[in-house]
């Protein structure tokens, strides 16, 4: 299978401008490749640098060493170093980032957010809203709530729809960020079954999950995270 996610050598140290220009070194020699159809769980403590490796890998962060290479239209780019129009092209077609936040947007329903990455994509509005709202329905979002604003929706809600509109239309690369954090069970199965048709598909998924459960379900290989750091520890 083709590998849709090369890392090479990344290096991440924080610098804390309003504390004198610390540096935090938090990941070291991170090396991995991912291929289509695995999805890879980054695992360790909290603190370790799951989330940063994720924002970096989404472009969110600079990398302080090291590249990021992603398939994107048939070559690979580096994230850790395309300039940022090409970061957005990269997002908009290839990559995509979830997590367990949704970013509201005041008077939009619940259907149009969800759908608005398929008519981002060209596809016609009313399928659009169809597809929307097969998904809200997987994730036991009730009816009478589509058409509304999810501003004033519970957090567990607000989190379903966001995870309605992060699959409603996948990318060869996903990046999960404790999606099913504070999910239900059947919520969680979801979830899991997600990322399971999203692998069939030929994605690529690196996730961090806090439930050793989801975990082991989600995972077609894990990293521990120390691993890449231990080398300097000792
Ligand atoms: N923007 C930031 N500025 C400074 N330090 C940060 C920043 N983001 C994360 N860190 C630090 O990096 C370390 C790893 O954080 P994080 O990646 O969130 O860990 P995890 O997701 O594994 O729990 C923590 O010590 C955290 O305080
Ligand atoms: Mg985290």
């Amino acid at each position: 299978m083709t590998e849709l996610v090369r890392v090479k050598g990344v290096a991440k140290d924080f610098v804390l401008h309003n504390q004198g220009g610390a540096r935090l070194p938090v990941l070291a020699r991170v090396s991995f490749a991912v291929k289509a159809g695995e999805c890879l769980v980054l695992h360790g403590p909290s603190g370790a640098g799951k989330s940063t490796l994720l924002r970096l890998l989404y472009g969110n962060y600079k990398c302080s060493q090291g590249e990021i290479q992603i398939l994107h239209r048939g070559r690979y780019v580096d994230i850790a170093s395309a300039d940022p129009r090409e970061v957005l092209d990269v997002r908009r077609l290839t990559l995509s980032y979830v997590s367990q936040f949704l970013r509201v947007i005041p008077r939009l329903s619940a259907q149009d957010i969800v759908a608005a990455p398929l008519v981002a994509r060209g596809v016609e509005r009313t399928i659009a809203h169809h597809r929307a709202q097969d998904m809200l329905d997987r994730l036991n979002i009730p009816a009478r709530l589509w058409g509304l604003a999810p501003a004033t929706f519970s957090g567990g809600e607000q989190q379903r729809v966001n995870i309605a509109r992060s699959f409603i239309a996948i990318t060869p690369v996903m990046l999960l960020d404790e999606p099913t954090a504070s999910l239900d069970a059947q919520n969680r199965d979801v979830v899991i079954a997600l990322i399971e048709e999203a692998r069939r598909a030929g994605s690529a998924l690196i996730g961090i999950f806090h439930d050793e459960a989801v975990r082991e379900r989600a995972a077609t290989r894990r990293i521990d995270i120390h691993s890449f750091t231990a080398a300097e520890a000792a």
